[in-house]
């Protein structure tokens, strides 16, 4: 796998699952390459909330793992994402399959599924194929914790990729 310094999270909001992504990365990179830079972002596939805050559950259960996501903000992923960050990653196959619609040709942008490329790498042929991280919006606090615990997870492992 080629060494990304530039991760981009997409959901369908961006602002549930994705800031979470955003946010568990940067402080797992932190931790583990504290001389490295690496740009971590994270956007949607939908402008619905462009411009708000994560959703509140989301603050709530970073906030509880020692992390601050309250200051990010909502936006939409654009064309220009494809040449400025080398791995761009869905929580789910939707996202994906949005992601892939909108590369624009000759894209340099790796795409995949968030679970599956910190499972599995680039290198095998399984980077859409994996667990999804569910939609949280309609559910409880316990299916946010859910979405962090899946998150972590695969932030670790994909951290692992990275030395
Ligand atoms: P996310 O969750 O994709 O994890 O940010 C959602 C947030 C908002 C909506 C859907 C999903 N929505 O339809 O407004």
């Amino acid at each position: 796998m080629p060494q990304p310094y530039s991760i981009l999270f997409i959901c369908l909001g961006n602002i549930c699952r994705s800031p979470l992504a955003e946010g568990v990365m940067r402080a797992v990179v932190q931790e583990r390459f504290p001389q490295r830079e690496f740009l971590i972002d994270s956007a949607g596939t939908n402008g619905y909330h462009t411009g708000e805050a994560p959703d509140e559950r989301s603050v709530a259960v970073a906030k509880q793992n020692g992390i601050d996501i309250s200051k990010q903000r909502c936006r939409q992923l654009s064309d220009e994402d494809f040449s400025r960050f080398d791995l761009i990653l869905g929580m789910d196959q939707n996202n994906l399959m949005t992601i892939n619609r909108l590369a624009p040709c000759g894209s340099p942008a790796v795409t995949g599924l968030f679970t599956a490329v910190a499972r599995d790498g680039l290198d095998g042929h399984a980077a859409d194929r994996g667990e999804e991280i569910p939609d949280p919006y309609y559910g409880d606090i316990e299916d946010f914790e859910r979405v962090y615990e899946m998150v972590r997870e695969a932030a670790e492992a994909l951290a692992d990729r990275l030395q």
